[in-house]
Parts: structure tokens; sequence; C-alpha cells
């Protein structure tokens, strides 16, 4: 279950209402830096992806798999088998397609401007989908979404999960050069998955591989507690951004403050896996007053059931953040995505322009009022 935001004096003085609050979060234009396909399918696209595939007994499985999630005890532990049978939903290219265009749409629709989509290339041996056509089905989508959704831009990102080999994450980088020579959507290369399974020595030279090519770097890092060690070999590569960095020791921290690489914030998915105890504990907070660069996002909307509209939302309510905090805060994830710099300064046109319309002040430093 989602933490309840309670409505507070600063939330009634600076927008009336939890419900005005989210209604300019909604408004505001907003990047989506950290979106894992699989985890942002929302409940009503999984359903038409099952209806499609006409199998009665996988829809109770996925939503007797959501529930069992809800309930268990030790949540980002549980957390990875879900996908178990969210990919048996997503097991050919067809509904990959699908569910791009579909995800792409609810971005959209959520007042998302830019979207970096990431995914892991996943072979199924029964449907013959490979790890290319698999990225394929993806691109097919953003290029379906472009001409239905054109408000949004969207770039691709491919997952290294860490459960794979040192050269199967060298295929996925090839293949990430490949296409992003070929049709200039994908972006860069992530490291996901379990926390604990393999090591940054198994993942450097695909790292490594990807730099030299002009891809940029995203990596998980400092998602749990005690994996100090690969935690400072994965810096070692110098990430352009890295996602969490939940417990960050001493050192990796001073790294990542001195290089000022950017750090993918996801509230409600650290509060449902359990990883940090309450929004109010968040390292959002220290981050922010330290004005290290920051991105609000949403991880895995459809599991967590959020929009990156509430992460802002959720963080205006608790750190007291007012509408020139959250529009500073959306405008600067734009010189943080990996697209190019003219995709950069279109952005900065739309941000200003919205800045124009609606009046937002000039900002003057974090409030500090919590
Ligand atoms: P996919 O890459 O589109 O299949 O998205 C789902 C995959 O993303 C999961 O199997 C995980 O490997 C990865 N993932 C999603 N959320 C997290 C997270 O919070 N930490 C690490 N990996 C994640
Ligand atoms: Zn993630």
């Amino acid at each position: 279950m989602k933490e309840k935001i309670e409505s507070n004096a600063f939330l009634t003085e600076a927008y009336g209402s939890y419900d005005d609050l989210l209604s300019f979060c909604k408004h505001l234009p907003k990047i989506e830096l950290h979106a894992h396909l699989n985890g942002s399918i929302s409940k009503e696209t999984a359903i038409q992806l099952i209806d499609r595939k006409g199998d009665p007994s996988l829809a109770q499985r996925w939503a007797s798999t959501l529930e069992g999630w809800a309930n268990a005890a030790s949540k980002l532990d549980d957390f990875f088998p879900l996908f178990k049978c969210i990919y048996e939903i997503t097991n050919n290219e067809e509904a990959i397609t699908y569910a791009t265009i579909q995800t792409i749409g609810e971005f959209s629709d959520d007042g998302v401007t830019y979207l970096e989509l990431r995914s892991t290339p996943r072979p199924n041996l029964g449907t013959g989908m490979t790890k290319a056509s698999y990225a394929n089905a993806i691109l097919k989508g953003i290029q379906s979404a472009s001409k239905s959704h054109p408000s949004t831009t969207v770039r691709l990102i491919l997952s290294l999960d860490r459960r794979e080999s040192t050269e199967s994450c060298l295929d996925t980088v090839d293949l990430a050069i490949q296409l992003k020579n070929k049709t200039g959507l994908v972006v860069g290369i992530d490291l996901c998955g379990p926390p604990t399974d393999g090591t940054a020595v198994v993942f450097a030279p695909a790292i490594k591989r990807a730099k030299e090519s002009g891809l940029k770097v995203t990596l998980h890092a400092a998602e749990i507690q005690n994996i100090d060690t690969d935690t400072q070999n994965l810096l070692l590569t110098s990430p352009d951004r890295i996602g969490h960095g939940t417990f960050l020791n001493t050192h990796a921290k001073t790294h990542l403050l001195t290089s000022s690489t950017p750090i993918e914030i996801c509230l409600t998915s650290n509060v449902l896996c359990k990883t940090v105890e309450t929004y109010a504990q968040h390292h959002l907070q220290g981050l922010l007053f330290q004005d290290h660069p920051v991105i609000l996002c949403t991880d895995d909307k459809g599991v967590f059931g959020s929009s990156l509209s509430e992460e802002y939302a959720i963080a205006a309510a608790t750190f007291q953040l007012r509408k020139e905090d959250l529009y500073e805060l959306s405008r600067r994830a734009v010189e943080f995505v990996f697209g190019s710099e003219e995709c950069k300064r279109t952005l900065r046109n739309e941000w200003e322009r919205f800045r124009q319309n609606n009046g937002i002040g000039k900002w003057t430093g974090w409030n500090r009022g919590v």
C-alpha cells in the first residue's frame, strides 16, 4: 500500500489542496529518465495484453502475483520474481510494440514531454523473439507513438541485467551501438536487476565499450546496504547518471558530489520496496539541499501504481516545495537527458514558454521550511 500523503499547512497555503497540487504537477512539463518498460505497463494495458493472448489462467496468475507482492514482507527480494509473470504477457514482438505505444501514451497524458524508456532485450526461445527483434519491436512502438503522441519525445536505453554474463552484456551493447547508428533513438545503456547478483567486474567491459562508442551510461547503484565495493567499482566506470544511490558510503558520496553525477530518484519505488522507510526519510532531501543534480522518476509505474505527476506532488508535500521549486526541479532535468544538444535546446524553449505562460516566479533557492 502506498503511504498516504497528509494535507498540511504548507500545502494548503502554497497550493490550496493536495488535488490542486496534483493538478499543477500534471500541468508542469516533466522529464522521465528512469522508467523500465515492463515495470511501467499499467494494469489497463496488462489486461488488454492478456485479453489479446486469450489465456484466462494468465490473468489469474498475474493478479495473484501482484497481490502476493503487495502482501510480502521483504519487498525488494520479492520484487524481481514478479517479472516472470509479466514476461509471459510480453513474450513476443507484437506485445512489446503494443506495450510501448500504450506506455508512451500514458506518460504523455501525464504531461511527460521527454521520456527515456529503458528495457532489457530478452530473447524467448518459445516465440522466436531475439534480443534484436525485441529492441526493434520497442523502436517500432516509439516510431508509432511519435505520430499519436507528438508532444512527447522518446528515446531508448537498453538495459543490461545483473544476472547476465559479460558476453551477453557485450552483445546488448553491440546491439545498442548498431541501433544508435541506424535510428538515433537509442541513446544509452543501463545496468539493472537484483543488486546482489553479478559484480562490477562482469559488467565493466560492456560499460567501457558503450562509453567508447558514444553511448551514455546510467547504472543502478547503492540500491541496498552492504554492496559498497560493487558501488565503488561501478563508479570507477564514470557513469553519466546513477539510479537510486540510496546507501552511498562517504567515499561514494564524495565521488558523486565532486563529479556532480546526476541521481535518478524514485520515491515511491524506494518506499514500497522498503529500502527507505518513509517519504520523509528519503535521501532526496539531503541531496536537494546540497544542490546535487537529481531527477524525479517513477521506476516501474505499473507495478507501483504511481505516475510522474504524483512523484512531484509527493516530493512537494513532503519537503515543502513551492511551484518555483517544482518548476526548477523539472527544468534542471533537461540538462541531464541523454538526447542531443538540439533536443535539449528545444526542451529549454518549452520550459521557458511554460514559465512565461504560467507566471512562475524567480527561483531563489530551495524552500528549506521542512
Ligand atoms: P524490462 O527491462 O523492461 O524488462 O523491465 C523490468 C526489469 O527492470 C526487471 O526485470 C528488473 O531487472 C529491472 N528493474 C526494474 N526495477 C528495478 C529496480 O528498482 N532495481 C533494479 N532493477 C530493476
Ligand atoms: Zn530501476
